[in-house]
């Protein structure tokens, strides 16, 4: 599941030693942005100790590199690589050739072990990054890219649009990264919300974002993540109706139609996809808790 993606600065080592029990379904330890130049390489060495030890940390581990054609970026991905997280992060994606060079560097790093290459995540925002989000997309596939993390404040930085909570500025560019991680086939997370202070305003933009199309949001607190995990998990009306539709495919009378009617509403067979993916989901989700 990818309901809620907590960023921990890989340096705060009180935030890295609580991390893997707060709840998140997945954690990106930070090495880029969250991270003051001189604490890269301490960063780097908290990176390597905590995906070596996982005390108790069951959810996927991801760690966030510094830009991949910068030196540290580099160094970045040869440490990180070979200690095998479930992917690497990697920032303001610009062209599908990036994750190339990231992926070719990986091959590089782990050839002569057994491990496997890790996948990749792709962070669009800036300019560039949105306008070749189809050749990030198509050339990201084939090296294994799982999805694409909407990176909310370089994108406001860059773009030098207004930052409000409703995001008004920035929606057609969240629609540009939902409609190419659809069309590819891969995952969409939402940017960060900063004013981790303001419960109400978390929600409502949580639901903003699972309303665009978000699999999940990434997060800056923990505070945030019960929150993000209810408004990106199923709701009971959800199951309720999924069941529902399940059982009313399952009719004889029904067995050769395309469309139905189920107390007034049409439902087809496209929702009755989407109704099994999401009891498959809940059933796995029953699994590993
Ligand atoms: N992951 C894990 N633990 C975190 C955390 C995070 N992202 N953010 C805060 N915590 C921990 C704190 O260490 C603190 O632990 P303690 O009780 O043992 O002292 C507890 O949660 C409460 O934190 P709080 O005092 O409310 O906030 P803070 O002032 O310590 O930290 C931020 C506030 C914004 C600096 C911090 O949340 C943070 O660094 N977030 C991530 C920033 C980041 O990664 N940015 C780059 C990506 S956008
Ligand atoms: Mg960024």
């Amino acid at each position: 599941m990818h309901r809620s993606c907590l960023f921990v600065p890989a340096a705060n080592q009180k935030a890295m030693a609580k991390a893997g029990q707060l709840g998140a379904d997945s954690l990106i330890l930070d090495l880029e942005d969250g991270l003051a130049p001189p604490e890269k390489d301490i960063g780097r060495a908290a990176a390597i100790r905590f995906l070596r030890e996982r005390n108790d940390v069951s959810c996927p581990v991801y760690v966030r590199i510094n830009p991949a054609d910068t030196a540290l970026g580099q160094a970045d991905i040869r440490a990180i690589c070979t200690e095998q997280p479930a992917a690497l992060v990697v920032p303001k994606v610009e062209t599908g050739q990036q994750l190339q060079n990231v992926h070719d560097q990986m091959k590089s790093a782990l050839s002569g072990t057994r491990k496997p290459i890790p996948a990749l995540w792709a962070m669009i925002e800036t300019p560039i990054g949105l306008l070749s989000l189809a050749n990030i997309c198509r050339q990201g596939k084939a090296l294994g890219l799982r999805g694409l993390i909407a990176g909310t404040n370089d994108l406001v930085h860059e773009l030098r649009c207004a930052s409000s909570p409703d995001r008004q500025s920035i929606l057609a560019h969240l629609g540009q990264i939902i409609l190419h991680a659809r069309a590819f086939g891969l995952l969409a997370l939402d940017g960060v919300f900063n004013d981790f202070s303001d419960g109400d305003g978390f929600i409502t933009q949580a639901r903003q974002g699972r309303a665009l199309g978000f699999d999940g949001k990434t997060l800056i607190h923990p505070s945030q993540i019960a929150p993000a995990n209810v408004a990106f998990g199923p709701t009971e009306a959800a199951i309720k109706q999924a069941k529902a539709i399940i059982r009313a495919f399952s009719y004889q009378k029904n067995a050769g139609k395309g469309a139905i009617n189920i107390g007034g509403q049409m439902f087809e067979r496209m929702h009755l996809d989407a109704a099994n993916r999401l009891l498959a989901q809940l059933a796995t989700e029953k699994s590993t808790t």
